[in-house]
């Protein structure tokens, strides 16, 4: 912001003058930088319960809702879905599965992972209808939903794991068993609960590979 921005705006020369501590304390910290450098997800096989309650989740999907979102459009919206929605779930997922001819272990496999999930929010990317703001910048924010929640799950000492699947990018199964409507989709089945122990480290990308400088 140069000079005469600050100056019509009337902003002091330093701007941490107008925030409070804790936004003070948001933007300079360690841990939070540590974490971020540190974090990882516990596998949803791995997830037993407890789960986060419905207060202990109102946080994590507060921060999860504190999300970059062009136009304030708040083009995503949540859907809890706790033990039993998941177990009764599990059998709408095995039977759509056979219904599309998909192979037994496939269909195991997904029925096995929604029946297990002690509980998992579905972050649902619900692009609304924006002269100015084009629908990919609704749906990358919606992905961005999804990593606020799983991070603020991690954070907060719960396992946590960003999963999708078949069935989350099935129609019939999203609209049909789910409540979607048509323009909208699954951005991210996030399986929460406890973690039983922490998964070796994976390996990381090659930052050498995958930045570019531009200097000047
Ligand atoms: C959109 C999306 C969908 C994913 N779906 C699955 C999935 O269905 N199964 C799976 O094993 N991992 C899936 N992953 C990968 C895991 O969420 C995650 O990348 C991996 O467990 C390592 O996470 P970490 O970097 O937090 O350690 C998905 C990731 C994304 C971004």
């Amino acid at each position: 912001m140069n000079m005469w921005t600050r100056f019509k705006l009337r902003l002091p020369l330093d701007n941490r003058a107008q925030t409070n501590d804790m936004a003070n304390m948001t933007q300079s910290s360690d841990t939070a930088l540590d974490f971020l450098l540190t974090r990882r997800s516990r596998p949803a096989k791995l997830l037993t319960g407890p789960a986060p309650d419905r207060e202990a989740l109102k946080t994590l999907l507060t921060a999860a809702a504190r999300t970059p979102d062009h136009g304030k459009l708040e083009p995503w919206r949540f859907v809890v879905l706790e033990n039993a929605a998941m177990q009764r779930l599990s059998e709408a997922v095995a039977a759509r599965g056979l219904a599309l001819g998909l192979a037994e272990d496939a269909v195991e496999k997904a029925r096995a992972s929604w029946a297990r999930a002690p509980l998992a929010v579905l972050v649902i990317a619900s692009p609304k209808p924006s002269e100015k703001i084009p629908e990919i910048e609704q749906v990358l924010s919606a992905g961005a939903v999804c990593l606020a929640l799983l991070n603020a799950a991690l954070a907060a000492g719960w396992g946590a794991n960003w999963l999708s699947g078949w069935a989350s990018h099935d129609r019939m199964f999203v609209e049909g068993e789910l409540g979607l409507a048509p323009h909208e989709f699954v951005a991210g089945v996030m399986h929460l609960g406890t973690a039983s122990q922490t998964p070796p480290e994976r390996p990381r990308p090659d930052l050498d590979a995958i930045v570019e400088y531009v200097a000047q």
